[in-house]
């Protein structure tokens, strides 16, 4: 496996799929690898399916554990459908979300345990972490404030959940940041739009200096 693979994670609102759309563009710039973007849930038409069936705001009795699962079904064939075939032919893959959070939103923010989760995850995952995850650090709040103001009225299953919910997926990620050091890189998404991909940019160029490494 040649490739290289990063994903982005942070609650609701941090401002990942913003700063992604317009970190991709600018890192290609500085490399001749190809980079290939997607999104969990989805990201594979099978995911996709899975996808609307998890954010489906008339699934309000679904099971936490029912819930789970299926996240952990979506990414299994998103990485055989998308990721490895990517990493195999030596292109890059940002993933706007992964692992961390089912750990976070299942295990955290629904109570599950973030143990629980995790192993359920190893399963699918079968080893295969990102090289780098960026977590954008935003408190609940103002995540909240933000996909309000867009989307009033037509939020999906586990935006709708209570701030009590958000809280428990924050201080979820929050552990997972602290017990793995190496692994994921905080930025702070309470800055602007601007800054915020300048860090995250600034962040993957000197983890990968060797693929990287066209322009100034
Ligand atoms: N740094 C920022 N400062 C202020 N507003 C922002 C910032 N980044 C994004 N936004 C705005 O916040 C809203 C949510 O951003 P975005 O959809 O990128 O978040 P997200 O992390 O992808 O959320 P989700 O997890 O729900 O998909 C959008 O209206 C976006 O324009
Ligand atoms: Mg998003």
């Amino acid at each position: 496996m040649s490739g290289i693979f990063i994903s982005f994670e942070g609650p609701d609102g941090a401002g990942k799929t913003t700063a992604l759309n317009k970190l991709m563009p600018l890192l290609q710039k500085k490399t001749d690898q190809e980079i290939v973007l997607s999104r969990e849930p989805g990201g594979s038409p099978i995911s996709e399916k899975i996808r609307k069936i998890i954010l489906d705001i008339h699934d309000e009795e679904m099971d936490p554990r029912t819930e789970a699962l299926l996240y952990a079904a979506a990414r299994r064939q998103h990485l055989i459908d998308v990721i490895l075939p990517t990493l195999e032919a030596n292109k890059i893959m940002l993933s706007d979300r992964f692992v961390d959070s089912s750990i976070a939103y299942q295990g955290g923010g629904r109570q599950i345990g973030t143990k629980e989760v995790a192993e359920i995850n190893d399963f699918a995952i079968d080893g295969h972490l990102p090289d780098l995850t960026i977590y954008f650090d935003v408190s609940p709040s103002i995540g909240l404030s933000r996909i309000k103001k867009d989307h009033e009225g037509a939020m999906d299953r586990l935006e709708k959940e209570a701030i009590s919910f958000h809280d428990r997926v924050y201080e979820s990620y929050e552990e997972i940041v602290a017990q793995n050091p190496t692994r994921i890189k905080k930025i702070n998404a309470e800055q602007t739009p601007d800054k915020v991909v300048q860090d995250a940019l600034e962040v993957i160029t000197n983890r990968f200096p060797n693929i990287f490494n066209k322009g100034e």
